[in-house]
């Protein structure tokens, strides 16, 4: 079997005050997955990404990266800097520059990369998240989401093969919270290994392929989202209550109206089950009546 592209191997974190970050924390990304990090608050996701880019490094235990340890050699961290980028949770700890093209154009720049090369990956990664146009704008006039994108699109520029995102749909308005599923869903199916870290159990079990629970600086399941879902005693644990659309789903299976399998990891996705449902009976009634 393929090794996963980045593992944390029975890693421990304590903080320069004494806190523990992570206690004894195992988990691995398959390549190319949606994975939903899901934790209560301090359960220790954000000290996750910064073990899986290289930002913290382990106390005791292993980052691997394809079945192979990263050693702490300012080499190997800079290469995995380059294949693992991080999307901080707060816009205004990651933009640096006045404006945004000069922000998005950092990382590639520092890749090394020839100017024109540099200057479509900025406009592409702008594109990405829909700022085309954006480039010669000042950081400091715009909006939240605004800086949250360019954020993304400096860390897309880098063309990473692993994105990790710390919250990103914390504080985007609906429609943008859309888009950003979207982009993420598009560069998973190009390939690229996508985990986000969130609050949000319903949002976190309609979008991934994988959940990852966390509790107490330690993780606690690890599976493809459809056999986590219904697990109310592992999604307490970590803080969390059954998705809505599992619970809802229990109780309209209990009652006959839907089948039990297979059960739907959305709301939206339950509601499409409902209503083929309500076409094939009244389909079925429809042909009764003609056959009277
Ligand atoms: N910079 C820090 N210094 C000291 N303790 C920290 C720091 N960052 C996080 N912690 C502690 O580590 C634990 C995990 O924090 P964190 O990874 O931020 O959790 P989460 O992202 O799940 O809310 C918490 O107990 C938190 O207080
Ligand atoms: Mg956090």
């Amino acid at each position: 079997m393929a090794h996963p592209v980045l593992e944390l191997v029975d890693v421990d974190h304590v903080y320069p005050d004494g806190g523990t970050g992570l206690r004894g924390c195992t988990l691995a990304l398959g390549r190319g997955r949606r994975h939903a990090l899901l934790g209560a608050n301090g359960a220790g996701k954000s000290t996750v990404l910064r073990h899986l880019n290289g930002l913290l490094r382990p106390g005791a235990g292993q980052l691997r990266s394809d079945g192979q340890p990263v050693d702490g050699s300012r080499a190997a961290l800079a290469a995995l800097r380059r294949r693992v980028g991080l999307v901080f949770q707060d816009p205004e700890r990651q933009l640096f520059a006045a404006h945004v093209g000069e922000d998005v154009s950092f990382g590639p720049l520092n890749l090394g990369l020839d100017a024109a090369t540099v200057a479509a990956r900025v406009d592409a990664a702008l594109d990405a998240v829909g700022l085309h146009g954006y480039a010669g704008r000042a950081v400091h006039h715009l909006s939240f989401g605004q800086k949250k994108r360019v954020c993304i699109a400096g860390v897309l520029a880098m063309e990473p093969e692993v994105l990790l995102l710390d919250e990103p749909m914390a504080g985007l308005d609906a429609p943008m919270q859309v888009d950003l599923a979207a982009l993420l869903d598009r560069l998973a199916a190009r390939g690229v290994t996508v985990l986000l870290t969130t609050h949000d159990v319903d949002f976190a079990f309609g979008w991934a392929d994988d959940i990852h629970l966390l509790a107490a600086g330690r993780c606690i399941a690890s599976a493809p989202a459809e056999r986590l879902a219904a697990r109310a005693d592992l999604l307490h644990t970590a803080g969390h209550r059954v998705p809505l659309a599992i619970a809802l789903h229990a109780q309209l299976a209990a009652r006959g109206v839907l089948p039990a399998i297979p059960a739907p990891r959305s709301v939206p996705a339950l509601l499409e089950a409902l209503q083929a449902d309500l076409a094939t009976s009244s389909a079925i009634s429809n042909i009764l009546e003609s056959t009277e």
